[in-house]
């Protein structure tokens, strides 16, 4: 928080302040100290060649954890926490005094070209997760930068076009994970993205970055841009902005000067930017531990452990009676694709890292099983002769007893900067499914990508699926344990896997045209959207099974200050050790606004041995139960029943119940704009012009216009009933 009394810093060091000195550097001046920020996030990105934030030049070698995609798929804050806790060493390590990330942006739509780097389709996963991973690299003397805020759920036209959000959807979704993680995890910075929110680009839109990100929130951080979102410095400044990166910038800084002196720009907006980015930057130097040693070992042990958290088990059918996985142990089994081999583990763009080490999975599977045949089966850059490669790897599946097939999305097809257009795994690789499964019943597919890929078709074929997403550089060795069996599956997916890509929310509308981003599906993105409308989904929203079975019974709910607690009973009734991950969704039947069927509200993971049971419980935050009221610019809560289900999908609910939840007290102001129906549904106003109501013909009337009128003139506002004969005595006159 910046000390109003302190003396003023000169106004060319102050604008100097407020960019950086070099791609990835503050400026030292006027006794401030200079320090690092860097990419981010999943890794340390510190680049030692020339600059950029495309992800081009060499960078130190750093751990690479699993990417967003992956680490939400574990649905597991504590481990996101200490992935966090880790990076926030090796930034220590490496100078870094701030880590760019975490992105919260929300998957509104498969084609994103940056999902992988973003959590999930869902904003309380989303701030849950993100929450604690801030918590944990800034418990290291680390700063974060919560970014890309806001709106920047596409990459096409991302440095120009608007994401035109209505406002619910805007608060209710979209900028709730943002509002999570500033109130809860305190990231030492945000980043504002390249995009405009409805008409102003958030680098200059004073609403977001001070009304609402200060006002409302209640951030003391300091704001950055992203890396060359600033078109107008000066409008940024007045908005809000503290940092604009990249720097030098010395005309820019020349220009903060001139306006001042010419009136355009208020001095306190450059005092309190460049005080905000002093107070950050002694915070850094205070926080630093240069002595700080990283056990690269016990990082990439870490990396593998949280991968295998992030797993994904979408189907494992019996085949003879018996599943699929994990792999018997006596089994002869082939392994196939390209990916087995070259393994695809984060996504490309600026948040790409360069690993310590990588766990390859098809050595991995060696190291556990011994002879293990292989076949490419196809290369992901065309090379190669096709049908060849196709025919050995037929002919390796079939003289096997299981074929683990690996299919995905390589480098080329998904980054930052651009989106895709299809969901579909690539052709030949589909064909190479359907003719390995053709002659091995026991064909299991693992998925590497970033963006959902569509299932539909390959999911009749084959009697198991693995999806591994991105699960950075120990993924391999991930996957190979629980292949085996060494690790039991329990991630879950954060984001649902469509039947087509006609069915997603935003289809008609994704990315936009003519720099216009409409988010037409409101509040009904992902499963919100699905469950609405009644859609069959592949594998919905927090979907995910495991190598033994669990049963949840018995939810109890209870209502107080800080929200519904909900409880709920886990057994594991099969005959191995496991972890379940209930999700509590929650509707409010007799809403009297616009809601989703049911949305994620919270969750809880447990992990039981064979034949335990044990309560878990989640507060479902009073806060995240409201809803925005546009006319009154303000949260409410509504009074009434809602609606709990605790499930282990969004489509796999097993218990429910009814809790009363008491309301918010909302009154509308009343004014001329005010409707009767409005007025009529106040008990009090209601009582006090039903006789008026009947100066206008009332139920005679109503008769003979075959309506009933007081419905009919429900939508009336109370300064237009004088057209309609009421003559100056609108119950509106004179105001509430
Ligand atoms: C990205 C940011 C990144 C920055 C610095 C931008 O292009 O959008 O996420 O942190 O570059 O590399």
């Amino acid at each position: 928080m910046t000390t109003p009394d302190a003396e003023p810093i000169a106004p060319a060091d102050a604008a100097a302040l407020t960019s950086g000195a070099s791609f990835w550097t503050t400026a030292d001046v006027a006794g401030v100290p200079s320090f690092w920020l860097t990419d981010g996030p999943h890794g340390i990105r510190k680049q030692v060649g020339s600059p950029d934030h495309l992800g081009l030049g060499a960078s130190e070698p750093a751990t690479c954890f699993p990417p967003a995609v992956g680490l939400a798929q574990s649905w597991d804050p504590e481990l996101a926490g200490e992935v966090g806790a880790a990076l926030g060493r090796e930034a220590q390590a490496l100078g870094v005094g701030v880590l760019l990330g975490p992105g919260v942006n929300l998957k509104r739509d498969p084609r994103g070209g940056r999902n992988f780097e973003y959590w999930s389709e869902d904003p309380v996963l989303t701030g849950t997760m993100a929450a604690a991973w801030v918590r944990g690299v800034q418990g290291e003397g680390v700063g974060t930068s919560l970014k890309h805020f806001a709106g920047n759920e596409a990459e096409h036209d991302r440095m120009r076009a608007s994401s035109d959000v209505d406002e619910r959807p805007l608060r209710e979704v979209y900028l709730r994970a943002f509002q999570r993680v500033v109130e809860e995890a305190r990231p030492w910075t945000v980043m504002c993205s390249y995009n405009r929110v409805n008409g102003v680009y958030a680098a200059e839109d004073g609403w977001l970055l001070t009304d609402v990100l200060r006002g409302e929130w209640g951030f003391r951080g300091a704001v950055v841009s992203d890396w060359g979102a600033v078109s107008d410095r000066v409008a940024a400044v007045a908005a809000g902005l503290d940092l604009q990166m990249p720097g030098p910038d010395p005309d820019g800084d020349a220009g903060l000067v001139t306006a001042i002196a010419d009136g355009r720009l208020d001095a306190t907006a450059l005092q309190r930017g460049a005080r905000t980015v002093a107070e950050l930057a002694a915070k850094v130097a205070a926080s630093r531990r240069p002595d700080t040693a990283v056990d690269v070992d016990a990082h990439h042990e870490l990396a593998r452990r949280a991968a295998a958290r992030c797993v994904v088990l979408l189907a494992n059918d019996p085949v003879d009676g018996v599943p699929v996985l994990p792999l018997a142990a006596d089994a002869a089994v082939a392994v196939i694709g390209e990916f087995a081999e070259v393994p695809r583990y984060q996504g490309g763009g600026s948040s790409h890292v360069t690993v310590t080490r990588l766990d390859v999975p098809l050595e991995q599977l060696r190291a556990r099983r011994g002879d293990v045949s292989f076949a490419r089966g196809f290369t992901t850059d065309g090379s190669g002769d096709a049908d060849a490669l196709r025919a050995e790897a037929v002919a390796t599946a079939r003289s096997a007893q299981v074929a683990v097939l690996f299919v995905g999305l390589a480098a080329g097809q998904e980054s930052e900067g651009f989106d895709r257009e299809s969901i579909e795994l690539p052709a030949d690789q589909l064909r190479l499914v359907r003719e390995v499964a053709a002659v091995q019943p026991r064909t299991v597919l693992v998925l590497s990508h970033g963006g959902v890929v569509r299932l539909a078709p390959v999911v009749d074929l084959v009697p198991a699926i693995v999806d591994g997403a991105l699960l950075g550089q120990g993924g391999g060795a991930a996957l190979a344990d629980v292949l085996v069996g060494a690790v039991g599956p329990s991630g879950k997916l954060a984001e649902t896997v469509p039947q087509r890509l006609q069915d997603v929310p935003a289809y008609l509308d994704f990315p936009g045209e003519f720099s216009r981003h409409r988010y037409s599906e409101g509040l009904h993105v992902g499963h919100r959207w699905y469950d609405a409308r009644d859609v069959d989904v592949t594998f919905p929203f927090g979907h995910g099974l495991s190598y033994t079975t669990f049963d949840v019974t018995g939810l109890e709910l209870t209502a107080g200050d800080e929200g519904v607690t909900a409880t709920v009973g886990v057994t594991n009734t099969g005959d191995r050790p496991g972890r379940e991950v209930v999700q509590f969704y929650v509707g409010v039947p007799a809403s009297t606004v616009q809601r989703p069927l049911r949305e994620l509200k919270g969750f809880a993971g447990v992990t039981l041995p064979p034949g335990e049971s044990r309560r878990v419980s989640a507060v479902l935050r009073r806060a995240d139960l409201a809803y925005w009221h546009p006319r009154l610019q303000q949260w409410v809560v509504e009074d009434g029943e809602y609606e709990v289900h605790a499930g282990v999908s969004s489509r796999d609910l097993r218990a429910a119940a009814l809790v009363a939840v008491r309301g918010d007290e909302v009154r509308l102001p009343v004014s001329d704009e005010t409707t009767l129906g409005e007025l009529m549904a106040e008990p009090e106003a209601a009582a006090a012009i039903a006789p008026m109501l009947g100066a206008f013909g009332g139920g005679e009337s109503g008769a003979a216009l075959g309506t009933d009128m007081v419905r009919m003139m429900a939508s009336i506002p109370l300064g237009r009933l004088k057209a309609f004969g009421a003559g100056g005595a609108a119950p509106g006159d004179g105001g509430s």
